[in-house]
This record gives C-alpha cells, structure tokens and sequence, in this order.
C-alpha cells in the first residue's frame, strides 16, 4: 500500500485505473467520464469564494447520509479544500493497486481531495494545467467509491480553467448555485451559471446562504443584506430556490472544531428534501436543461 503521490513528489497522478470510457456529449467538445455505480452526481458551486460552497456541500451529504442514503464529496477546490477541515478528517489516500482509497468522516462519508496530498496543511497546492485535470480525472474515476446514492462534488470557485474542466470530465447531472443575496454575489454567480448551462448542465436550484440571522438578544431576526437578489436569479433562470439558510454560529463553530456534520436545522432537512425531489425530477427527464 503506498500514499498518493501529491505535486511535489515530481510525477503526475496516472490514468485512473478503472475509469469506464469517456463518453461524447452533445456537439461533440466535451469527453465525460462514466458514471459507474453512482448513481446522482451533483455539484455544489457559486463562481463567488467565501459563500458558504464548502459548508454547504458539507451539510446536504450529512443530511442525506441521516435520511439513509449513500453519500460522497468529492472535493474540487484543489486550491482551498476545505471538506477535510469541515469534517475534521485527515489523509493521505492510499492506492493499493486497485484504485485509490478514500479518506473516512467519522460517520463513514468518502471525501477525497487535494488536502490529502500535501503534507503540511499550510503548504499551498501548486498545480499546473495538465496535472489539474489528471487530478480531477483520476479523483473521480480513479477511487473506489463504491456505490453510491450521491457524489456531491464542491466547486471551486470562479470561471476559470478548474473548473472547466471539472465541468468537462465529470459527467455531473445537476448543479446547485450557493450565493448570499448581495447584488455582487448574483452578477458572479450567473457567470457560473451560464458556464454550467453552455457545458450542458442541468441547473437544478440555488441555496440562499446566511439570508438572516437571530439577535441573540432579542431574537429579532435581521435580513444582513437587505431583501436579497436570489429570488430575482432564480426567476431568471427558471429554476427554484431551494432553501434559505440563516447564518448561524453554531455552522462555523462546528465547522472550526471538525464537526459540521453535527449541524442540524429544519432549513437543511428542507434544502436535502428538495434537492432530493428536484433530482428525482431530474431523473424522470423533467428538470429544465437550460
Ligand atoms: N450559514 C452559515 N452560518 C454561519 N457561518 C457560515 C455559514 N455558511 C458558511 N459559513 C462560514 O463562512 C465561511 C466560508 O464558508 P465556506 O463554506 O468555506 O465558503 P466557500 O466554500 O464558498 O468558500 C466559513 O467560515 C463558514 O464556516
Ligand atoms: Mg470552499
């Protein structure tokens, strides 16, 4: 059994071992990997940093997992991973010649990401072009995940080249934008959007991050940002809101100590139950393919 081998170690990740064959897509450009045994894999993403991606992506696998189904995260920030401090779980993955290992939450949710590949979590991962999408080719179809009801996938953030090629290697059935309702965030987020949609990515909802919170004094509740653009992105692009999430302190204390799978609320049980539904939608062919 060997440890994955990470950027500095000098070689590329190699071909994934048991990757089924790419498949064409629509016009032809894109060459998607095979799903396997998974059965949905959706990505988490905003094009906007700091929104709550990570957090979110985090909190939907765990709620999922509590309802019973099979989850995985694959992280694909390889510059900020933070799914591994999230969940408090450490690497390295390991390759015993039948494919790579995933890293283990304490409730058994496979994570892999680029974390696990550098040996001091402060060093930065410094990644080129071709390396970025061998790592992505091969943390998708080169681990043994297993079969699983969900692959969430967390976004990096931004239009650029990651995820573009995320976009085109994983076969990703539907995506959910985070954003928090500032005007800034809407305008950033539509350019992921309208990435997702021209790569032909079924965009399934958007997930208000820290809409309000509770004055813990007087338990008013503030709207942080004013009424919020959210209502307005998704009208624009037909597809729902599927939740609102109010900032919660608790979601970042959790998340410092390594436990945001502890969190739990009656906005995420509904945001789980309606990713759910949207994807069964999905399933029966009648999502919006923008
Ligand atoms: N609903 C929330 N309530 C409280 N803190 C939150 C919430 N969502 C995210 N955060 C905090 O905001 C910060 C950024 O979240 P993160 O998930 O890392 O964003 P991103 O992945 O979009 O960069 C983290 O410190 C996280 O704990
Ligand atoms: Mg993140």
């Amino acid at each position: 059994m060997s440890a994955v081998p990470g950027p500095s170690a000098g070689h590329p990740p190699s071909a994934p071992p048991h990757a089924g064959p790419p498949r064409g897509r629509p016009g032809g450009v894109l060459q998607r990997m095979d799903k396997g045994r998974l059965q949905h894999v959706i990505a988490v993403g905003s094009g906007k940093g700091g929104v709550g991606k990570s957090s979110v992506t985090a909190l939907i696998a765990a709620e999922l997992q509590r309802r019973g189904q099979t989850v995985g995260i694959l992280d694909a920030d390889i510059t900020g991973p933070s799914i591994p401090k999230l969940f408090g779980v450490t690497g390295p993955l390991t390759d015993a010649g039948e494919g790579i290992e995933p890293a283990k939450t304490r409730s058994g949710i496979p994570v892999v990401s680029s974390q696990f590949m550098v040996e001091d979590e402060q060093a930065p991962v410094i990644w080129r072009g071709p390396l970025v999408t061998r790592l992505i080719t091969q943390f998708f179809g080169g681990v043994n995940w297993g079969k699983l009801d969900y692959l969430l996938i967390d976004m990096p953030p931004g239009t650029s080249d990651v995820p573009l090629t995320v976009f085109q290697t994983i076969p990703i059935d539907g995506m959910v934008f985070v954003l928090t309702p500032q005007d800034l965030a809407a305008l950033i987020v539509k350019k992921a959007m309208n990435m997702a949609r021209d790569l032909h990515v079924s965009l399934l909802g958007v997930v208000e991050n820290m809409s309000w919170i509770v004055c813990p004094h007087c338990h008013e509740t503030i709207n942080l940002f004013g009424p919020g653009t959210v209502a307005r992105v998704g009208a624009e692009y037909g597809i729902p809101i599927l939740a609102r999430l109010p900032l919660t302190p608790e979601v970042s204390e959790l998340a410092d100590a390594g436990r945001v799978d502890e969190f739990r609320s009656p906005e995420l049980s509904a945001l789980a139950e309606g990713l759910v539904r949207k994807v069964d939608e999905l399933t029966k062919g009648s999502a919006t393919m923008l």
